[in-house]
């Protein structure tokens, strides 16, 4: 049961670092402030309306006593000495009657007071604190008519309340805006952290990361760096000595080439230019997959323009395209391409029929590749986009194969954010269905 709870509360509370911060400082404040606000409110604001309706009545009743017992003399200058005096407005209306509708509110503290004081002392009486912005109507039965008072509310009311809640609301959200300025600083550096973390996982170039905020996390910041330039250094380590090896290994092999054309032999002769092509191919693979990343400056380009093009280099006319509106696009170009002819050239290899769709949406790209081939078992989609991953030796019709055709082309979609999935086509074969963020 706790831990549905507990679950349940996660989800309720807000994801981001700067909005939990901002609870546990705005949670305190305003718990205090309810506390102090109830506290208050009940134990003086009440307590002292109470003992001031008291008061009040207290003096309607000497009033009253005034008017029942002494002489019309007299009644006129107690009047006027309660007007002087108290504010008070006291009138006789004879054959007047109370109001038939009571107009006293329920929810008022003032007007709960004052009802709880008048009751005990008077059966018949009426009172409307809302008509007068300063001043509350009070009429009590007497004899065969009315008394009607007009009395100050702040003789029943100690101050007002809207002061009051003005006066314990602006500091709290003071409190608050302060707090909120301080996150906002603090959790800067955290959020600048994490955005240069993901564009170095996507292979993108960082040109400079200097690390700031609290100790811990500039400490946090200044390890990311040397990680990042260490990797950078390891990265570029690889691809030179990749490149170097290749790049060496090419002119002995022209060279033999070269020597090949000379043999007398035609079929060994054959043979073994067939072996060497097949070791050019490789070595131009690796020399691709060593610089498949990093290598490139994004730009914006026409990308269904770029698909139309390589579609076209090829000349096959088992390749359909199919393509809706022109689409922009942000990214590394030259490694989009590299990524469709891998993909392309896989499906050529591997089958007759390819079928290259292209659409737009909101929010992505959907570049989808059908083929007709014999496809690829559910169990293996995830090996092959590993590295020099080859299902079996025999499939193709040829032989040079590396096995990093697929490995390269979803490490370039992945490296624009995108995501590359393997599945089975209507055509038979296999459908590869690539979604690129726009
Ligand atoms: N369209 C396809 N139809 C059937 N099998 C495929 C298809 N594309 C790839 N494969 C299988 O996935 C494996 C890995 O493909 P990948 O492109 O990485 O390597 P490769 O084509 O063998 O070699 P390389 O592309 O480096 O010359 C291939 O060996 C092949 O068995
Ligand atoms: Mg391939």
């Amino acid at each position: 049961m706790f831990y549905g709870l507990s679950r349940y509360l996660k989800n309720l509370l807000p994801k981001q670092l700067f909005y939990r911060g901002l609870l546990i400082v705005a949670v305190p404040i305003i718990i205090l402030q309810i506390t102090i606000s109830v506290v208050f409110f009940d134990s003086l604001w009440i307590k002292t309306s109470k003992g001031m309706s008291r008061a009040l009545v207290s003096e309607i009743v000497t009033i009253i006593d005034i008017y029942n017992n002494e002489s019309e003399y007299n009644k006129k200058i107690v009047t006027d000495l309660y007007n002087q005096n108290f504010n008070f407005s006291v009138r006789f209306l004879e054959n007047e009657k109370l109001p038939d509708i009571k107009v006293d509110r329920w929810f008022s503290p003032m007007d709960r007071t004052l009802r709880r004081e008048l009751k005990p002392k008077f059966n018949d009486y009426w009172f409307n604190t809302m008509a007068y912005k300063e001043v509350v109507d009070l009429r009590i039965k007497f004899r065969d008519g009315v008394l009607q008072i007009f009395f100050p509310k702040e003789r029943i009311q100690a101050s007002s309340i809207r002061i009051f809640t003005l006066w314990i609301t602006l500091p709290a959200f003071l409190l608050i805006l302060i707090a909120m300025i301080f996150l906002k600083n603090q959790t800067r550096p955290i959020i600048k952290l994490a955005e240069a973390s993901e564009k170095f996982g996507r292979g993108e170039e960082i040109k400079e990361f200097r690390p700031s905020g609290a100790l811990e996390i500039r400490k946090a910041g200044y390890e990311f760096d040397r990680m990042r330039k260490r990797i950078s250094r390891h990265l570029n380590q690889r691809s030179e000595m990749l490149s170097g090896i290749s790049h060496d290994l090419r002119t002995p092999l022209t060279r033999i080439k070269l020597q090949l054309a000379l043999i007398k032999d035609k079929e060994i002769s054959k043979k073994l230019s067939g072996d060497v092509d097949e070791m050019e191919k490789m070595l131009n693979e690796y020399l691709q997959f060593s610089s498949s990343t990093f290598a490139d400056k994004t730009e914006t380009f026409d990308i269904s323009e770029l698909i139309k093009s390589t579609v076209r280099k090829y000349k096959n006319i088992n390749i359909s395209l199919d393509q809706s509106e022109k689409t922009i696009f942000n990214g590394r170009k030259n490694l989009i391409q590299r990524c469709l002819n891998n993909l392309i050239d896989n499906a050529l290899k591997y089958s007759k029929k390819v079928k290259i769709k292209q659409e737009k949406f909101i929010k992505n790209i959907i570049v989808l590749i059908d083929d007709d081939g014999p496809g690829i078992p559910i169990s293996e989609y995830e090996n092959v986009i590993k590295p020099f991953y080859k299902i079996d030796k025999g499939r193709g019709k040829s032989k040079s194969s590396v096995g990093l055709g697929l490995s390269i082309a979803s490490d370039i979609i992945r490296s624009h954010g995108g995501i590359i999935e393997l599945g089975k086509s209507e055509l038979g074969g296999l459908k590869i269905k690539i979604s690129l963020p726009v």
